[in-house]
């Protein structure tokens, strides 16, 4: 076998980051800058993920200025206050209470575009949406590039797309798939911050592997 072949060590690595990995939000960001070496690290992360068709349909936008991350801001506060309003009872006053976006508080913003092919696209036929899956593959690498480099990175999507694009100067054939806040943390929870705070539990393998056929267990 002429292709290198991992070690048991570095396959525990993996799993690792894999099990490490965590969503960052504004509560956990320290002000220790992100140089842009580290940056460029997670970055080419992203370029190392699989699209469709070798279609690479990403483009980045690397977002530091302070007045850039407001409007971004002050689009994310108008749609969670509208998102907070579609729960109710203590889900609702549960939501008011949660930090869910890290956009002021990240020495770093990345906004993930998706840029659709005007060509027919292999392997893109008959599932378009697998365009965007690819850059949603981008976007792991990222995030687990950036836990292997000790960053945190939190993902915004209580945002307006459109108002983002205009925000960013993005040209209109474009879709916003992610918006990333990257830094440093003073701690990367052990488990979901989701699952600590009891708005979710985590599922059973069970109940989400089936062999042969789907079973309906309850
Ligand atoms: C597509 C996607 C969108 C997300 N959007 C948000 C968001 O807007 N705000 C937020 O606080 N977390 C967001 N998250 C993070 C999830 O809440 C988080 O991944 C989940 O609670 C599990 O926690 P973990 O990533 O720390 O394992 C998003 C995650 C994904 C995959």
């Amino acid at each position: 076998m002429k292709s290198k072949q991992f070690t048991p060590d570095e396959q525990a690595v993996l799993e690792d980051i894999m099990r490490s990995r965590r969503d960052v939000r504004g509560n956990r960001f320290t002000q220790q800058g992100v140089d842009s070496g580290v940056v460029d690290k997670i970055l080419q992360s992203a370029l190392y993920a699989p699209s469709v068709g070798y279609s690479q349909p990403w483009q980045f936008v690397v977002i530091r200025d302070h007045a850039i991350k407001q409007q971004v801001v002050d689009n994310f506060n108008l749609e969670n206050e509208h998102a907070r309003t579609q729960f109710s009872g203590v889900k609702e006053e549960t939501y008011s209470k949660l930090k869910l976006d890290g956009i002021l508080e990240a020495p770093v913003n990345i906004a993930v575009f998706y840029n659709q092919s005007n060509a027919p696209v292999l392997g893109q036929t008959s599932m378009p949406e697998v365009g965007e899956y690819s850059v949603v593959c981008a976007v792991q690498n990222m995030w687990l590039m950036a836990r292997a480099l000790n960053v945190g990175l939190g993902w915004v999507s209580i945002l307006n797309p459109e108002k983002i694009k205009q925000t960013l100067n993005v040209p209109n054939q474009h879709k916003l798939v992610a918006y990333l806040c990257l830094g440093y943390v003073d701690e990367f929870y052990e488990r979901p911050e989701l699952e600590l705070l009891k708005w979710e539990k985590a599922k059973s393998k069970d109940s989400v592997i089936h062999y042969e056929e789907f079973s309906q267990a309850e």
